[in-house]
């Protein structure tokens, strides 16, 4: 695939995959990827649950989901071509288009939004000269609005690659794409020493492992205040199936649990 579909996509074209992407694999591609996809399907106990993997997998060769990769997966599975894209292109983590080396993620939602994710989201827009679903002319960012990165807790937050970049600001987050753009290594705020490629990071969803899972810390300390808090007070969770098991018992002997009853 060359990278002359990168660059500012329109906005009514964001579907549109180049003709190229029909082209056939070459041999040894269309081996591997097939050697790759029987481990994948083996995983399930139906082939077809073996889709959305595949499609990450198709990612991490060509960068996008191809019109050559729905005809992979749709192949493999048994699938119709309309059944493969009809779930491509419900989920935003799969391309229909070229996408960049790196996908930042800026988080506009309701927490992040207040804590200056807008302003973050209007400045890097700027600075970048593209907008949602966008692609630097280099080929290296794409930039995408977020609905919620799931770490309110370190709000404004943005994510390369999936990878959490805590706490940021319209500066820290212009010098992380303008580090992405110049090929230096970034290492996020928590998980691995560095981010991974668009393609490396799919291959890690379809779940071929880096190695890298156990890199660097999980939860961070705003994540872990409210754990503090339970342990200092000697505050335990209350443990669900356990509890109703010994409360079913206790009535059936007519006996009070001694426990919470409400
Ligand atoms: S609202 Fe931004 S990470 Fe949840």
């Amino acid at each position: 695939m060359s990278g002359d579909n990168y660059g500012i996509q329109l906005a009514a074209g964001h579907l549109t995959v180049p003709a190229e992407s029909k082209e056939p694999y070459a041999a040894d591609v269309l081996a591997s990827l097939h050697e790759d996809a029987a481990l994948v399907v083996a995983r399930y106990p139906q082939k077809r649950s073996a889709l959305l993997p595949l499609l990450h997998l198709v990612q991490s060769v060509d960068g996008y989901v191809t019109g050559r990769g729905i005809d992979f997966c749709a192949d493999v599975l048994d699938l119709s071509t309309a059944e493969v894209s009809g779930v491509a292109t419900f989920y935003t983590q799969y391309k229909r288009h070229p996408n960049g080396e790196y996908t930042v993620g800026i988080c506009t939602n309701t927490l992040c939004a207040i804590m200056g994710g807008d302003q973050i989201w209007d400045e890097v827009s700027e600075h970048l000269g593209i907008g949602h679903d966008e692609t630097t002319p280099d080929g290296k960012v794409t930039l995408e609005r977020v609905e919620c990165n799931a770490a309110c807790d370190f709000a404004p937050v943005v994510m390369a690659n999936w990878e959490f970049f805590d706490n940021q600001t319209p500066e820290s987050t212009k010098a992380l794409v303008d580090d992405l753009r110049a090929g230096k290594d970034v290492k996020p705020s928590r998980g691995p020493d560095k981010v991974c490629s668009f393609k490396q990071v799919s291959r890690v969803l379809a779940g071929f492992h880096d190695g890298l899972a156990d890199q660097g810390v999980g939860a961070g300390p705003a994540s872990l205040v409210g754990l503090e808090i339970a342990n200092e007070r000697g505050w335990t969770a209350p443990d669900g199936g356990a509890a109703k098991a010994d409360k079913g018992a206790a009535k059936a002997d007519g006996k009070s649990t001694g426990k919470d009853e409400a």
